[in-house]
């Protein structure tokens, strides 16, 4: 009985000292609140492991619209006006907006692309958003046909028509 007592009372101390280095971690300034600043031990490993457990319970399973001509150009108009200040245009020198920002949004036509994931990854990121990263949910800005065209155009990038390309590597406005 005592034995108990003694890891009981061991366990709550052990609590309590764990809650105020956290609160002083904190408190005193020491945590990284800029962008600047290099990430947290283990931030990477937790924001990733809570988003993708949240995206295959909800992201859809496959494409609502055709991957056609009309769809990439459709794509790419929406991504140079909406996307390329973060994500970058092909040839094109990353955006000053984009270089002060914490995570670093991926430049998505310069080896950083995601045409290996999963359509319903991709889609459910850009209707959504991913919170504290700068990635904006476009659920309200964008119809779903837009959505899809975005996705389609960034799972696809060896299929775009040249009127699409044209768009992708003009400079931002
Ligand atoms: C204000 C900046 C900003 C804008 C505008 C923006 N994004 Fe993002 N996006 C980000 C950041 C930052 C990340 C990285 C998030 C992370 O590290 O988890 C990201 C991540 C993504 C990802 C996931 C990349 C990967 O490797 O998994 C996709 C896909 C994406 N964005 C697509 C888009 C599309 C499409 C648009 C336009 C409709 C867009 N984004 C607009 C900042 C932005």
């Amino acid at each position: 009985m005592k034995i108990i007592g003694l890891l009981l009372l061991g366990l709550i101390l052990g609590l309590a000292v764990m809650a105020a280095a956290g609160y002083f971690y904190i408190s005193f300034g020491y945590a990284p609140v800029s962008t600047a600043a290099p990430p947290f031990p283990f931030e990477k490993k937790i924001t990733s492991m809570a988003l993708n457990a949240r995206i295959k319970k909800e992201a859809p399973s496959q494409a609502a619209l055709q991957v056609t001509d009309d769809n990439l150009l459709g794509g790419a108009q929406t991504y140079s006006k909406y996307c390329a200040v973060c994500h970058g245009l092909v040839d094109q020198p990353q955006t000053e907006i984009s270089k002060g920002m914490f995570p670093k949004p991926p430049q998505l036509f310069s080896g950083h692309g995601v045409s290996d994931d999963p359509v319903g990854e991709t889609y459910w990121k850009i209707e959504n958003g991913i919170r504290l990263t700068g990635m904006p949910a476009f659920r309200q800005s964008l119809s779903e046909t837009q959505i899809w065209q975005a996705t389609l155009l960034l799972a696809n990038p060896e299929k775009l028509p040249a009127a699409a390309k044209t768009i992708l590597s003009s400079p931002a406005p």
